[in-house]
């Protein structure tokens, strides 16, 4: 396939948006209102062009108020172009946009992408999700886990509080982060135990609630502590708002409590206190390998909408 005249460039601002959106992905419509709301720069949103015709893009996103990108989630190619020409476009556009978006010197950010949740089934879902993995990998990123993607929709029953556990608001970030320390004991979730190689329990309980939880604007009484009638805690369920949508943000049974499916009781607590706020869904993720947590997401109706691809460079 022909690469003259091949521009790779970042996009100038908004006015290129319905360029950039020459190819279809699941988060088209997110991407003006994250320009807005500063969750996106054009100095991170990039295209290879020939003419007027978007061959293939790439975009990172960053938390809100951060000055570098925290996640590559766009990386497209027009997958009726040729091979190996697609994927030779894609790996030459991702390697000018690292350069020039990323800080010298720094870790890469993840890359992250929404597929269908048989997307192994379909061949052409399945090829357009493997040749972006093959461009990444050219690039030296390797997968690091594949999640489902979960939602709950209104009018999905939850199931009336039970007798054996009761449930209280949490009482403060220290009480959290103890219980959090502890529940990473026998963790099954990818990202958690990649951190405990790394550094020590307590150490990744407070970099996942400085970095996620304590950053949610939701109302903080909505978090809370499972415990057994006589009060010991058993467990714990953090329902939260993000950016875009009602969510469980997180959950976990101790580990001496692990195997009473206590986290049906918890996920349902989550669920409740969500609903009563009228939300028009909640959404929720756990690893494809998290197998009881898995289940109890299906047990209480969540729908498996989507699976997300996450691959890091790390
Ligand atoms: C996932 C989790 C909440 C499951 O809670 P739970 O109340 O023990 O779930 P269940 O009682 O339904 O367990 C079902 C089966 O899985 C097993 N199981 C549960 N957690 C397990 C773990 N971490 N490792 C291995 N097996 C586990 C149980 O022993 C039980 O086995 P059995 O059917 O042979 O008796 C709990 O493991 C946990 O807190 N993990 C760490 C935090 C986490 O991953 N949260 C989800 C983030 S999305």
């Amino acid at each position: 396939m022909e690469l003259k005249n091949l521009a790779v460039r970042p996009i100038t601002g908004r006015e290129e948006l319905r360029l950039f959106n020459q190819l279809p992905y699941v988060l088209n419509g997110e991407l003006a209102d994250d320009l807005a709301q500063g969750r996106r720069r054009p100095e991170w949103m990039w295209a290879a062009l020939q003419g007027d015709r978007l061959l293939a893009r790439a975009a990172w996103w960053s938390r809100p108020g951060d000055d570098t990108p925290f996640l590559l989630d766009v990386l497209d190619i027009d997958d009726n172009l040729p091979d190996p020409g697609r994927l030779t476009i894609g790996v030459r556009l991702l390697h000018t946009a690292m350069a020039a978006a990323l800080p010298a010197g720094s870790p890469r950010p993840d890359y992250s992408r929404f597929i269908p949740p048989d997307w192994r089934e379909n061949g052409l879902t399945r090829r357009a999700v493997q040749d972006r993995m093959t461009i990444l990998e050219r690039t030296g990123a390797r997968l690091f886990v594949e999640r489902l993607r979960l939602e709950w929709r209104p009018g999905t029953p939850i199931p009336p509080p039970g007798r054996r556990l009761v449930f209280r608001p949490v009482q403060d970030a220290g009480e959290l982060l103890t219980l959090m320390t502890v529940v990473l004991e026998g963790t099954l979730d990818a990202h958690s135990r990649d951190e405990l190689t790394r550094m020590s329990a307590r150490e990744a309980a407070v970099r996942h609630y400085e970095g996620e939880l304590a950053r949610y604007t939701s109302p903080k009484d909505w978090w809370q502590i499972a415990t057994l009638p006589a009060g010991k805690p058993a467990g714990f369920v953090i329902p939260a708002r993000n950016d875009y949508n009602p969510i469980i943000a997180y959950l976990a049974v101790l580990p001496e409590h692990r195997g009473n499916g206590y986290i049906n009781d918890i996920l349902a607590e989550g669920t409740r206190i969500l609903a009563r706020h009228e939300v028009p869904r909640i959404r929720a993720s756990t690893d494809l390998d998290n197998t009881p947590m898995a289940n109890a997401f299906r047990r209480a109706g969540y729908v498996n909408f989507e699976r997300e691809i996450k691959m890091t460079w790390s």
